[in-house]
């Protein structure tokens, strides 16, 4: 059972995370074209996670896509808006109609505990702080995933994750995160879900 989480948000855009127990063979069968990744597993990464958009959106046009200086795959013409995460085992890709997007899935890990300082400001340090334990590397993988999502979503690169991307707001209840990004002055709502050791972030906007 390869899809691990579907999501229809609206009707322009859906969301999937997939677990990947495919050979290699399975998705190069299914995705036509991809370009050259020389480590296996993050070959397998790779094609799984441009699988998913024609998963999610049949007529997604494989063919057009093109890869800007930043890395972004991206469609000239925007038929879609899409973006594409993968950590260990799984992938995950949200493609959308008519919003930009952004998507990032992370396995929790320690080590994150130990760049906190790197990516959170003082200020938001002192904000999660209720919650916010030295060894909750939970709760910091899931700030360093909804910046990633940030990241991914604005798509330009050159982003200061403590500089230009503030953690504003945690609403557990809602499984959301307020944030302001600077770079071009956008309020943003950072959607998240848990999958024991696996989170998933994303935005819409
Ligand atoms: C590029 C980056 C987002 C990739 O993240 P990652 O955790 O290595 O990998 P992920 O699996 O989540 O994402 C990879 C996918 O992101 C997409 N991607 C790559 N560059 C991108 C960009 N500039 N914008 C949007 N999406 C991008 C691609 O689809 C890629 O997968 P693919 O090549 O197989 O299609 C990340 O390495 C990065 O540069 N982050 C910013 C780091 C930073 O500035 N940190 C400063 C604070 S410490």
């Amino acid at each position: 059972m390869p899809v691990f989480f579907q999501h229809q948000i609206n009707e322009n855009t859906r969301l999937g995370v997939w677990k990947i127990e495919e050979s290699e063979a399975f998705f190069k069968g299914n995705v036509p074209l991809h370009r050259h990744v020389t480590h296996p597993h993050k070959r397998l990464q790779h094609l799984a996670g441009r699988f998913l958009l024609q998963f999610l959106f049949p007529d997604f046009p494989y063919e057009l896509v093109q890869i800007a200086d930043t890395n972004k795959p991206y469609l000239p013409a925007e038929q879609y808006h899409f973006s594409i995460s993968h950590c260990g085992d799984y992938a995950a890709a949200i493609v959308s109609r008519d919003k930009r997007v952004g998507i990032d899935v992370e396995l929790t890990t320690n080590k994150i505990v130990k760049i906190k300082d790197k990516y959170l400001s003082q200020e938001e340090q002192h904000l999660f702080t209720t919650e916010l334990l030295t060894t909750d590397y939970h709760l910091l993988t899931l700030l360093w995933s909804a910046k990633e999502s940030v990241f991914k979503w604005y798509g330009q690169g050159n982003v200061d994750f403590k500089k230009h991307i503030r953690l504003l707001n945690h609403q557990e209840g809602k499984e959301t995160l307020d944030c302001f990004f600077s770079k071009n002055e956008a309020e943003l709502t950072i959607h998240y879900r848990w999958y024991d050791d696996l989170v998933l972030s994303w935005i819409i906007n």
